[in-house]
């Protein structure tokens, strides 16, 4: 099958770049670059040792994404681009509805017309909001989110489903992703974020790297074992392979589906400090810090659904993932600048 991936530069999609080729798919990426390298793609290539087509442009531009479809013979599509800084969502909400409701809009209109409709969507637990129920069910209701990144993952969820009822012949897969850290294998791609993490690991690599003096430790006074919030991380290889299963189970089910992509089980900051510093030999500098508005204390999944249906499941440990970040990290330590 031949797939496209909007946004496949960016960490999340260039991982499933490797999985989609290794699984014997082929993948055409658009990307705009403006959170990304096209440096990710030319080492997925070296890892898979296949070559991707790669089309530079914006997500949100019809005539663009239109040219693509007319070029390529596309089975189905993975919807990545988007902008994703939570903080940043707070400051300039505009340009994260516009962009990323209008790149979730364009696409499907664009797909439709080139009568492509089958689409797998990159959502967030995030969606859940602050549910008290946890783990976190596809079943529960979508709850308030705390920022306008994570309304706009909301938003397009129901954009998607909504086209989906109103014509049966979609396949739309909604991915509920837990907290995807972690890099492939090799350490030649990885997680790159540009200026400060907002993320747990990448701060945590970095400060590892000397990058940054010391992790801020954001609360310690939550309803939790011992007090520090607690997720659900997931290893992002493990992620890439379910986006394979999602794709593969579009190709042949209609209507809408969702899936929580995480280990279903949950972790505390001070617990990833741990480990990291248990699977790298190294000492973390850290201290305790305020809470950070908009966190909630747990969040973790139920993937029985996940694995039930798509006969996926996350197979790599809470060291694999601390391992393989830090391999990345110490290896790349300015990300793709690098190269
Ligand atoms: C995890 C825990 C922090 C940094 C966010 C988005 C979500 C998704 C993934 C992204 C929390 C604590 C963090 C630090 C810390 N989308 N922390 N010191 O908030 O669960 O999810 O990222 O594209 O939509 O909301 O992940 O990694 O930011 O934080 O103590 O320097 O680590 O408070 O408890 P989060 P995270």
């Amino acid at each position: 099958m031949r797939f496209l991936l909007t946004g496949g530069a960016g960490y999340i999609g260039s991982h499933t770049c490797v999985s989609l080729l290794d699984a014997g798919h082929e993948v055409v990426v658009l990307d705009n670059f403006v959170n990304s390298c096209p440096e990710a793609i030319a080492r997925v290539e070296k890892i898979a040792g296949k070559s991707i087509t790669l089309y530079e442009g914006d997500c949100c531009d019809a005539a663009f994404v239109s040219s693509v479809f007319d070029k390529e013979h596309i089975d189905g599509v993975v919807h990545f681009a988007g902008l994703k800084a939570v903080g940043e969502s707070v400051r300039i909400p505009l340009n994260y509805y516009q962009n990323n409701l209008g790149a979730t809009m364009t696409l499907c209109r664009v797909m439709a017309e080139h009568h492509v409709k089958r689409i797998v969507f990159s959502s967030s637990a995030t969606v859940y909001g602050d549910s008290k129920e946890v783990p976190f069910n596809e079943s529960l209701p979508m709850g308030e989110c705390t920022n306008p990144y994570g309304w706009t993952k909301w938003m397009s969820e129901r954009i998607m489903r909504d086209i989906a009822f109103a014509d049966p012949e979609w396949t739309v897969v909604l991915l509920r992703y837990f907290n995807p850290v972690g890099a492939h294998e090799s350490g030649l791609i990885g997680e790159d974020p540009s200026g400060i993490p907002n993320n747990l690991m990448p701060f945590i690599c970095q400060t590892a790297a000397g990058v940054r003096d010391k992790l801020s430790i954001f609360g310690n006074d939550y309803p939790t074992p011992d007090g520090t919030c607690v997720r659900d991380y997931i290893h992002v290889m493990d992620l890439a392979d379910g986006h394979v299963k999602a794709l593969e189970y579009a190709m042949d089910h209609q209507g809408t589906e969702i899936f929580n992509l995480g280990t279903g089980e949950g972790y505390s900051v001070y617990q990833m400090v741990a480990a990291f510093e248990r699977a790298n030999h190294l000492t973390l500098p850290h201290v305790d810090a305020p809470r950070r508005p908009g966190d909630i204390a747990v969040s973790y999944a139920d993937p029985a659904k996940a694995k039930a249906v798509l006969h996926w499941q996350a197979k790599r440990t809470l060291d694999d993932m601390c391992r393989d970040a830090w391999n990345w990290q110490s290896r790349n330590p300015h990300g793709y600048r690098q190269a």
